[in-house]
Order: structure tokens, then C-alpha cells, then sequence
């Protein structure tokens, strides 16, 4: 049973998309087990662009089940407004094809309000990601198998009944403006009914008809609840470890695959040893097109960062590395990698030559400019995990394979 995990490395926006788009269509299954709509992957089929924010990857590419596990929180509006703008793009919907784990927790417009009085700090994407896992963990959350039950709206009043209670920052009008909002959502989560299931039985006929399986991480591994940067992290897990709590089920991944950027982006706030503050900086997040799928925010850019790198291999045990984005760097001169850091945490690098020529949809490696090749290997050096695939540009077809990324 060939089963594949695909995990962010940094802090996000490591180019996820695409790789999943790739694996997806031999997929029988594709889940996700963590995060929100906080989540954009960006997929490029030809002409077309696609982006999702909830649902799994796996619907663009016609994967037989697709599956929102118990580890994710969601949105009724933005889960339905999702789906509406895919199906207008020629992706169809069906129970057969689509699942949401009736254990996965909702998040609700008073998440979002919450978010925004609560979270500035952080600079988080308000989507009300921190709130609704708050309520998770406090055993106060709404979870999607009380539309099932019929209990739904008497769990929502329950629930803005206790939000009064606890949180002075929600005014009388404010609350009445959220009471306003069950209609709408009482419309919107009777149409997502008929997806709202038990995943443990799809799970397990998978596994024992040896299905290929896809478990697709959202955010990236620096942005882990536990092992992030904390608090500047997002309120899931979104390391390996998720992948179980977040399925209920255990999977021995044939493969586990980190995503690398070839240098380092993060948005929000927070900790960036690597951060360039300079033109390097603003070529890369030129080069880069670095800013956010969800929010539109532009990205903090810098060096790559394999210190970090180092300890993500460690935490997600990443048998095959994924390097993104390595036509970005045509041009920005000698090269500066992070390979460790000093007693006041500042990074200590090493340089490596750049390159000038433009290396968008090589798809040989010995095409490459031979100091990109070096900074290839300085890299898989490092880390002692193997880069089995190179992505030169947006497109599906721009990539650079050097080992399998199917297993036989
Ligand atoms: P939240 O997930 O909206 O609570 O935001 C918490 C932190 O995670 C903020 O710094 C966000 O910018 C960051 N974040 C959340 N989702 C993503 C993502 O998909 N890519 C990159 N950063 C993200």
C-alpha cells in the first residue's frame, strides 16, 4: 500500500500545490489533517489556475476520494463558497468523491470576529483558525456531526451564549449581528450534509484494499502549534505528527516528502534569522511572485536557512526532499546558505557562486548552470536526505526529476 505525505519544510508557501497536483492523479485517496481556509495551494493545469483553500488538492486532478479529516476546522460559508467556485471551473462534487469528517471541529463567524480582536500579534490570517481550535481544546467547539445529529443550532446558540459569557471584547450589537448569522449557516450546512461522515471506515477499506493514499500538509512544519516557532505559529499541527491525530488512523508512509523553497519566505510575524531586508530581498520576492494566496500579503524573503532545514528533517523524518522555486535565484549573485547560528542566534552562513541564466522549465539536471548543481548537492549534502525532484517553474511539466517519486 504506496502511501505519501507531503509536508511544508519552512513556514508555508514552500509550493505544496503543485507537487500534491502531481501526486494526486494517482491517487486513490487524498486527505487533509490539519489547518483551515488559512491554507491557499495553488495549482497550474495549462491556462487554468486553481485555488483551493479547504478542500484537498486531489479534487482538480479527478482523485476518487478526497477527504477533509478531523484534524482540519471549517467553515461552512467558505467551504460551500469554495466548492461553488471550483464547480464553476468544471470540478464536480459528490458524496462518492467527497468527504468531511464529522469529528472536525466548525469554525463560526464568531471565530473570525475573535480572531481579529485577539491575534494581532501574531499577524494571523483571520480566519479564525486560533478561536475555533481554542474551542476545540477547551471542549466548547462545534463539530460538523452536530448538523448529522439535528443538534446544530441549538449547539449554536449554546455556543454564543458562553462566547458572552467569557469574552468582554463582543458588544451587545456585535453579538445580535452573529445571532443574525444561523440562517445563513443553517442553509449553507443542510447542503454540505450529505458530505459529513465517519472517515474511519473509508480509511480502513482503503488501507486494506491497498489503495495509494496522499496525506497532504498545509502550512509548514516551523509553523507547528508544538514545534514552531511558538507563538508566531498557527494553531495545528502541521508536522508529521498531525497526520495521525488528524486521521485517527496510523500510515507507515512509503514516502515522506518535505517541500523546500530553495531560500526561506514567512509571513506574519515572528522569528527569521535569514531574513534579507535589502534589494536581494525585494528581487527574490519579485522573482518569486511572494505574495500570499489567501491574503495577498507579501512575504517576508531571505536566505536559505539550512540549520532550520536540518531540524524539520528531524521532526518529519523526510525520506525525499522536493526543491521549489530554484529558477528564482538566476541572478542575485553569489549565493548566502545559513548552516548554523551564533550564541545570539544570528545566522552563521556559508557563500556558494550564483548563476545569470534563466532556468524556468529545465526539466535535465544536466542542463543546469554546474554552480546551481552545486548548490543542489550542498544542500542534499546537508541534510543527508536525498532532493529527488527539482521544480523550475509553475507549469506541472517544469520540473527536474532525479529519483522516483512513485513507489512501484
Ligand atoms: P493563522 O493560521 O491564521 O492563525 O495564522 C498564524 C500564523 O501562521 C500567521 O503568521 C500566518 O501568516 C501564518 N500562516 C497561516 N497559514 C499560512 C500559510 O498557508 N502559509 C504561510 N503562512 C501561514
Amino acid at each position: 500500500m504506496p502511501a505519501y505525505i507531503v509536508i511544508g519544510a519552512q513556514w508555508g508557501d514552500e509550493g505544496k500545490g503543485k507537487i500534491v497536483d502531481v501526486l494526486a492523479e494517482k491517487m486513490d485517496l487524498v486527505l487533509r489533517f490539519q489547518g483551515g481556509a488559512n491554507a491557499g495551494h495553488t495549482v497550474l493545469h495549462g491556462n487554468t489556475k486553481y485555488v483551493t483553500h479547504l478542500v484537498p488538492s486531489g479534487v482538480i486532478s479527478g482523485c476518487s476520494m478526497n477527504i477533509i479529516g478531523n484534524g482540519c476546522v471549517v467553515c461552512p460559508l467558505t467551504l460551500l463558497e469554495e466548492m461553488r467556485i471550483l464547480e464553476k471551473q468544471g470540478i464536480a462534487f459528490s458524496p462518492q468523491n467527497f468527504a468531511l469528517s464529522g469529528s472536525a471541529h466548525m469554525v463560526l463567524p464568531v471565530h473570525k470576529y475573535l480572531d481579529k480582536c485577539l491575534n494581532e500579534k501574531i499577524g494571523t490570517t483571520v480566519r479564525g483558525i486560533g478561536p475555533a481550535y481554542t474551542d476545540k481544546v477547551q471542549r466548547t467547539g462545534i463539530r460538523w456531526e452536530t448538523v448529522s445529529a439535528g443538534t446544530f443550532e441549538a449547539a449554536y446558540h449554546e455556543h454564543l451564549d458562553l462566547v458572552e459569557k467569557v469574552y468582554a471584547v463582543i458588544d451587545k450589537a456585535e453579538l445580535e449581528e452573529l445571532r443574525r448569522a444561523l440562517p445563513q449557516l443553517l442553509e449553507t450546512v443542510e447542503i454540505l450534509k450529505p458530505y459529513i461522515r465517519d472517515i474511519r471506515p473509508l480509511l480502513s477499506r482503503a488501507l486494506s484494499e491497498n489503495k495509494n493514499i496522499l496525506f497532504e500538509g498545509a502550512q509548514g512544519t516551523f509553523l507547528d502549534i508544538d514545534h514552531g516557532t511558538y507563538p508566531f505559529v498557527t494553531s495545528s499541527s502541521t508536522s508529521i505528527g498531525g497526520a495521525f491525530t488528524g486521521s485517527g488512523v496510523f500510515l507507515d508512509f512509503d514516502k515522506r516528502i518535505g517541500i523546500v523553497k530553495s531560500y526561506t519566505t514567512r509571513v506574519g510575524e515572528g522569528p527569521f534569522p535569514t531574513e534579507l531586508f535589502d534589494e536581494t530581498g525585494e528581487r527574490l520576492r519579485r522573482n518569486g511572485n511572494e505574495y500570499g494566496a489567501t491574503t495577498g500579503r507579501s512575504r517576508r524573503c531571505g536566505w536559505l536557512d539550512l540549520a532550520l532545514l536540518k531540524r524539520s528533517c528531524l521532526i518529519n523524518g523526510f525520506n525525499y526532499l522536493v526543491f521549489s522555486k530554484i529558477s528564482c535565484l538566476s541572478g542575485l549573485g553569489p549565493l548566502k546558505v545559513a548552516v548554523d547560528y551564533d550564541a545570539a542566534g544570528k545566522a552563521i552562513y556559508t557563500e556558494l557562486p550564483g548563476w545569470e541564466e534563466d532556468l524556468e522549465g529545465c526539466r535535465d539536471f544536466n542542463a543546469l548552470p554546474k554552480n546551481c548543481q552545486t548548490y543542489i548537492r550542498f544542500v542534499e549534502d546537508f541534510l543527508q536526505v536525498p532532493i529527488g525532484l527539482v521544480s523550475t517553474g509553475p507549469d506541472r511539466n517544469n520540473v527536474i526529476l532525479r529519483k522516483a517519486l512513485f513507489s512501484s
